[in-house]
């Protein structure tokens, strides 16, 4: 069976975004600590940041991480993780039933993103607290000094001032495990409150306001309307959550989750139009995207259940990711990039440990999950503008979904240095399909990279003592002529093409 595609460097979506290559880190069982922070590691630095997963983190390609939370900010006071560390009190963390040391805070997770390069994406806490609450952590955070937050960051050590840009309204309003959940025009409400009075600090703060835990929440669509109507003019983007995973054992559909991803984005996009449209708008909002990935619930193979322990640090939802997972997630970040032009911000849910592409042995080593490589190698690949491409592929079936095309696929090229990337999936479980794309409007003559994920075994995993089961293959049979090239994607791949 083929394929084919169109690559016309003049159909362009919208430029690439660096920061649809986010992460996120959560005060969640291993994430933090043991996870990217453990003084007394073997690579601990001055800090006791782990440089083996500073290393990673670069490696992954990491443009932004959101922090503290998740379902942890709602119940989270940010002072206690800041100042002296042996003075920071212990706490009831409800959100994941543990008890959370406070020795990572703030001022640790600003040192350790100048450290990885990344951006800081800070939440504020609106579920247990407030507008003074945020607009505290904003001064302790953005001002530069002269007034009692400011001062207490320079006390603390600590000059310049962080110059967050990028804030969460909270996280996850909309679900009633969410310590504070609200409805949606008590959230419109406080996210408005929030946004109004951040504001009046500094007036280009970018806002994220809370949509959606899941396209399948009951309240998914009026959610979104109702938030927007309360706070359309004081917020950027709205945020999107996804979790997909392969519970009750249909492949098919588990490998076609982009398409509820497309779905879910192009509905999310309509419902925000349809406020603007009401409002008379000509503002825009777009989407943060910022939890994303494979998630198998129960299936995780390494999680301790949260009984009645209080416990630091316990092991949470460490779900072990095989083949499979990779290809959906190479082909998440496909429907997201195909979406740049209204998807701002995206962040791939978590960075370590927790359902995170790298993991970590407390003491002992870190390595890449087989899902590492297709974010690692899209955010590398990735640059320039977006192009809109146009697949004539044979379908596939799937239960959830009908009729799904086997193969996707979208394009980057890049004016400045000619480069052209092609990312594509085969989505077929047990059908290779031979690839042709036309590239005559590009100009591309030469294949610097072909790379593939495939195996025989699509439940393969990588392990700490074999870290490197699964990784990209060179793809052999690429061939480029005469403006013509041809690849074959084995069934349950994904592949990513680089050229010029
Ligand atoms: O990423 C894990 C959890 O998933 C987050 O805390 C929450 O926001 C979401 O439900």
């Amino acid at each position: 069976t083929s394929a084919s595609l169109v690559l016309d460097p003049a159909f362009t979506v919208a430029p690439v975004r660096r920061r649809t290559f986010g992460t996120f880190v959560e005060h969640m069982g291993r994430c933090v600590y043991t996870g990217i922070y453990e003084p007394g590691h073997a690579t601990a630095d001055e800090d006791g940041f782990r440089k083996d997963v500073l290393e990673l983190t670069r490696e992954l390609g990491v443009s932004l991480v959101r922090y503290p939370g998740g379902n942890f900010v709602s119940g989270y006071r940010w002072e206690d993780g800041v100042g002296p560390q042996d003075q920071r009190p212990r706490r009831l963390e409800l959100a994941w039933h543990s008890i959370e040391t406070n020795q990572f805070g703030l001022d640790e997770f600003i040192r350790w993103c100048a450290k990885a390069g990344v951006e800081p994406m800070m939440a504020v806490n609106l579920g247990t607290r407030g507008v003074q609450e945020a607009l505290d952590l904003q001064e302790y955070s953005n001002h530069p000094s002269g007034t009692a937050w400011s001062d207490l960051r320079v006390q603390h050590g600590e000059e310049s001032p962080y110059g967050v840009k990028l804030w969460c309204l909270g996280n996850e309003m909309d679900g009633p495990w969410q310590i504070g959940h609200k409805t949606a025009s008590e959230y419109g409400r406080v996210a408005a409150e929030t946004a109004r009075a951040m504001r009046m600090v500094e007036p280009d703060l970018e806002l994220v306001a809370c949509g959606s835990s899941s396209s399948a929440m009951p309240t998914f669509g009026t959610w979104e309307r109702e938030v927007l109507r309360e706070c359309y003019d004081l917020v950027d983007q709205i945020s999107c959550h996804a979790y997909y995973g392969n519970d009750d054992g249909d492949t098919a559909s588990f490998l076609a989750s982009a398409v509820n991803m497309d779905r879910f984005i192009d509905a999310v996009v309509a419902s925000a139009d349809h406020v603007g449209a009401e409002l008379k708008s000509k503002k825009r909002i777009d989407i943060s995207f910022d939890e994303w990935n494979v998630w198998y619930g129960d299936r995780s193979r390494r999680t301790d259940g949260p009984g009645d322990a209080w416990e630091v640090a316990p092991r949470r939802i460490e779900d072990e990711y095989n083949l499979t997972d990779a290809v959906v997630v190479g082909n998440l970040l496909i429907s997201l990039l195909r979406h740049s032009d209204r998807v701002a911000v995206a962040c791939l849910a978590q960075l370590a440990n927790v359902i995170a592409p790298i993991m970590t042995e407390p003491d002992g080593p870190a390595w890449r999950q087989p899902t590492f490589h297709p974010f690692a190698i899209t955010s590398r690949l990735a640059s320039g503008d977006v192009l809109r491409v146009e697949t004539s592929s044979p379908s596939v079936e799937t239960a959830k979904y009908g009729e799904i095309p086997a193969v996707d696929a979208v394009a980057t090229y890049d004016a400045a240095s000619g480069k052209l990337a092609v990312f594509l999936v085969n989505r077929s479980v047990d059908t290779p399909v031979e690839v042709t794309v036309d590239l005559t409007r590009t100009g591309a003559t030469e294949v610097l990279e072909a790379l593939s994920m495939y195996d025989d075994d699509g439940l393969a995993v990588n392990s700490a003592t074999q870290p490197d089961r699964v990784v990209p293959k060179p793809n052999d049979s690429v061939r480029l002529a005469d403006g013509r090239l041809t690849v074959t994607l084995p069934a349950i791949s994904w592949t990513a093409l680089s050229l010029s």
